[in-house]
């Protein structure tokens, strides 16, 4: 037998379909082919400068020790003031500091969760998900957003789909993949169910800076002291200050739940970097309005243009209203049955590998997303490569017979 036989939690996990993809479109540009990738998952736009600095400062000062789990008391400090501009009320000591969100969310159902116990996700979902719920020994129930409905679900669906093993219900807006928002209203509509029927939110707040046109960020512990005593917010730099690569994410939770979580950090990961912690604190404390403004702006006229570019495809549809994160959900069912070099389509995937084959062009199908007649595009890239992307995408589209 093999000894390095993956155990059997393991081996139920393939690699990330976005990371696999984003790989793929990377692979081909280095060997000289021109693709144009629109999978990525991370804003391109350069880290914030005062971020840098920090890391830099920090390195000087050899601030290079492991620091307590569950962060530098500073940056505790400073997240909970970054996120009580929202209208919650953390204090420092809520507030665990970790390596990226999808750290945050690890600990956070390895806390939580009991072999068996049930996590409501509402449909589309973020492909890690998943993964990091059965891990953790629970068992994803997908809930879905009625055709029509714009992607969102409503509280009478999750009222449903509730059985006496359901733990968590999971909330994620903005959307990851359909950008769509939950307005404050639907989101007090469906802590109300938490509440009613004892259940604890998680809500993954990631992208709560990346919010368009008239839609409004909403944070789920801010509605209430009875839903607060229930939600674990998850957040972090990366999304918002363009700090993927730093690995710095965050949970806020009722005090109790705080502590569960340091105690597992303390054993898995010491702490996240002491440097990336600086790094962190020097976003989080410098005054970055007016730049974090002209990026939401110059993003807002690029989804814009995505948008309007693929109403004016005919097949393609864009699925929900797309005003947060950097994503939306393009319905390529209208082409099924479609050919082209001898190909013909007849699902997302067949759509997104013959684009990347015929258009070189890099999008991600939505399967992984339990978003299987969708593929994901993602809007981020400057201006002048969206704008061949989308040429490409509907030269492509006009060309199937
Ligand atoms: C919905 C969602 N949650 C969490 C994450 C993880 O972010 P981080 O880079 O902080 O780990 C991502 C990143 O793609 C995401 O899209």
């Amino acid at each position: 037998m093999n000894p390095l036989r993956p155990a059997a939690r393991a081996a139920a996990v393939p690699p990330s379909a976005t990371a696999a993809l984003d790989a793929q479109a990377k692979a081909l540009v280095a060997e000289g082919v021109d693709v144009v990738n629109l999978t990525s998952g991370e804003p391109a736009f350069p880290t914030v400068g005062p971020a840098a600095h920090a890391a830099e400062q920090a390195i000087a000062e050899d601030f290079t020790r492991y620091t307590p789990a569950a962060g530098v008391p500073a940056l505790r400090t400073a997240i909970s003031a970054h996120l009580n501009r929202h209208g919650t009320t953390y204090e420092a000591a809520q507030v665990v500091v970790t390596a990226g969100a999808k750290q945050a969310l690890h600990h956070a159902f390895t806390a939580l969760l009991d072999p068996g116990d049930e996590v409501l996700v509402p449909a589309p979902y973020w492909v890690s998900y998943p993964h990091l719920i059965a891990l953790a020994g629970g068992t994803l129930v997908p809930v879905r957003p009625a055709p029509g409905a714009g992607l969102k679900v409503t509280p009478e669906q999750v009222r449903e789909a509730i059985t006496d093993r359901t733990r968590i219900l999971l909330l994620n807006s903005p959307a990851n993949p359909s950008g769509v928002v939950y307005s404050r209203h639907e989101l007090a509509a469906l802590a109300e169910v938490a509440v009613e029927r004892d259940l604890v939110v998680i809500s993954d707040e990631i992208c709560d800076h990346w919010v368009f046109g008239d839609a409004r960020f909403a944070s789920v512990a801010a509605l209430g002291a009875g839903i607060a005593a229930r939600t674990v917010t998850i957040g972090g730099v990366s999304k918002t200050f363009a700090m993927t690569g730093w690995r710095i994410g965050w949970l806020a939770a009722p005090a109790e739940l705080a502590s569960t979580v340091t105690a597992l950090q303390s054993h898995t990961a010491s702490a996240p970097s002491s440097i990336a912690q600086r790094a962190a604190l020097g976003a989080l404390t410098a005054d970055l309005g007016a730049e974090l403004e002209r990026r939401r702006s110059a993003l807002d006229t690029r989804r814009l243009a995505t948008v309007k570019a693929i109403a004016d495809i005919p097949g393609l549809r864009v699925d929900g209203n797309p005003e947060g994160a950097f994503f939306l959900l393009a319905d390529v069912s209208g082409l099924y049955g479609k050919t082209r070099a001898g190909r013909t389509i007849t699902s997302a995937a067949d759509f997104a590998e013959l684009l990347l084959a015929e258009a070189q062009v890099a999008v991600v199908p939505g399967a992984d997303f339990a978003a299987p007649d969708h593929v994901r595009i993602s809007y981020t890239v400057p201006p002048e490569q969206l704008d061949e992307a989308l040429e490409r995408l509907a030269r492509f589209v006009n060309g199937l017979s």
